[in-house]
């Protein structure tokens, strides 16, 4: 990790640059003035230059429009945490961001940081992955500065057993975020991957340190490939991947993507810690469009088939198998056939 490259915000304060943002996103690409920013702010014209000109420096096109103001003409392509704060008011998820340039694992340092006692909610994104996780001890391609690779820690107090709950909590949230940043249909593959037109193009990977009572804490890892494009795909794949940009045809704004992803999480997770998983599951079995469908599970020994008749309450897939016996299938590859 290049902790040099690192910028944090603490959602709770917003600071100037945010609030200056705040303004710029108000007036919609108008021009807005120095004295107006000044007097709104209660900073000197001076200051309010100054935080412009440091705003320019973390990549927002601002331009000056002589005797009027300033002028905000772009965002960043990069992740900016004042930008993926903005406008959210985080109960727990997206209290701290991380913004990374690079990490091994976003997974990885999450899990660092939560044994150092990080709190509930920090989130670590990263522009790119050096050696990103993926399910089953496989590698997730992360190239650089098109996808997100985000972990958010959790600390809620359950058993191990049902801790697996949060992954259909957050692939619930995924696929709601698909839907509100791109004109795209998500569909949710047990247990964990989104898919578009058959195509996967998101996947979540759960760690957790635990006692045999008591979780300790969740990190969930989630990776969204948002502006990838053919070329940056491997060849050899297992499952057909894809990317929002090369489903949708149009580019999505990464800072965008995980505001609202942010936004969704905290919310699915303050109803899930009140009401508990019943309308977690309810949501996810829709969206999965499972249900009834004949499918074919690889699991490490074996691969069994036949037809989902929903998941249990830790999250198992539920099989009616060919020859009419329910199955419980805790782990594997599923294919909808
Ligand atoms: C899968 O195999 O479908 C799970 C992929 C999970 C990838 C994400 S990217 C962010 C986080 N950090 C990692 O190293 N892995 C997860």
């Amino acid at each position: 990790m290049k902790e040099n490259s690192a910028q944090t915000i603490d959602s709770a304060v917003e600071t100037i640059d945010q609030q200056i943002l705040g303004v710029f996103r108000l007036r919609q690409g108008e021009v807005v003035s120095g004295a107006e920013l000044s007097g709104m702010l209660r900073i000197s014209r001076t200051a309010v230059w100054k935080h412009i000109k440091a705003l320019k420096a973390l990549g927002y096109c601002i331009v000056a429009v002589p005797a009027r103001g300033y002028r905000l003409l772009a965002s960043p392509e990069m992740f900016v945490p004042a930008e993926i704060a903005a406008g959210l008011t985080p109960k727990r998820i997206g209290n701290k961001i991380i913004c990374l340039k690079e990490a091994d694992s976003t997974n990885s340092l999450a899990f660092k940081l939560a044994e150092e006692g990080a709190a509930e909610g920090t989130v670590v994104i990263a522009d790119g992955q050096s050696r990103g996780k993926g399910r089953l001890g496989r590698e997730w391609v992360s190239p650089d500065g098109v996808n997100l690779y985000c972990s958010i820690i959790l600390r809620p107090s359950l058993q191990p057993v049902t801790a697996c709950q949060l992954t259909f909590l957050s692939v619930v949230a995924v696929a709601r975020t698909v839907e509100q940043t791109t004109t795209l249909k998500p569909r949710i593959k047990w247990p964990n991957d989104i898919l578009i037109n058959g195509r996967k193009v998101a996947g979540l990977l759960n760690e957790m340190s635990a006692e045999t009572e008591k979780v300790n804490f969740v990190v969930l890892g989630i990776g969204v490939n948002i502006n990838m494009r053919s070329e940056q795909f491997p060849p050899d794949l297992r499952h057909p991947a894809s990317s929002l940009l090369l489903e949708g045809g149009v580019p999505v704004n990464r800072n965008e993507f995980v505001r609202v992803l942010l936004g969704e999480l905290d919310a699915l997770y303050d109803a899930y810690l009140r009401d508990g998983y019943g309308s977690v599951r309810e949501e996810w079995l829709s969206r999965s469009q499972m249900c009834g469908r004949q499918v074919r599970v690889a699991s490490q020994d074996r691969v069994t088939s036949g037809v989902v008749k929903g998941i249990d309450d830790i999250g198992a897939l539920l099989l009616i198998t060919d020859n009419g016996i329910e199955e419980r299938v805790l782990s594997g590859d599923v294919t909808i056939l």
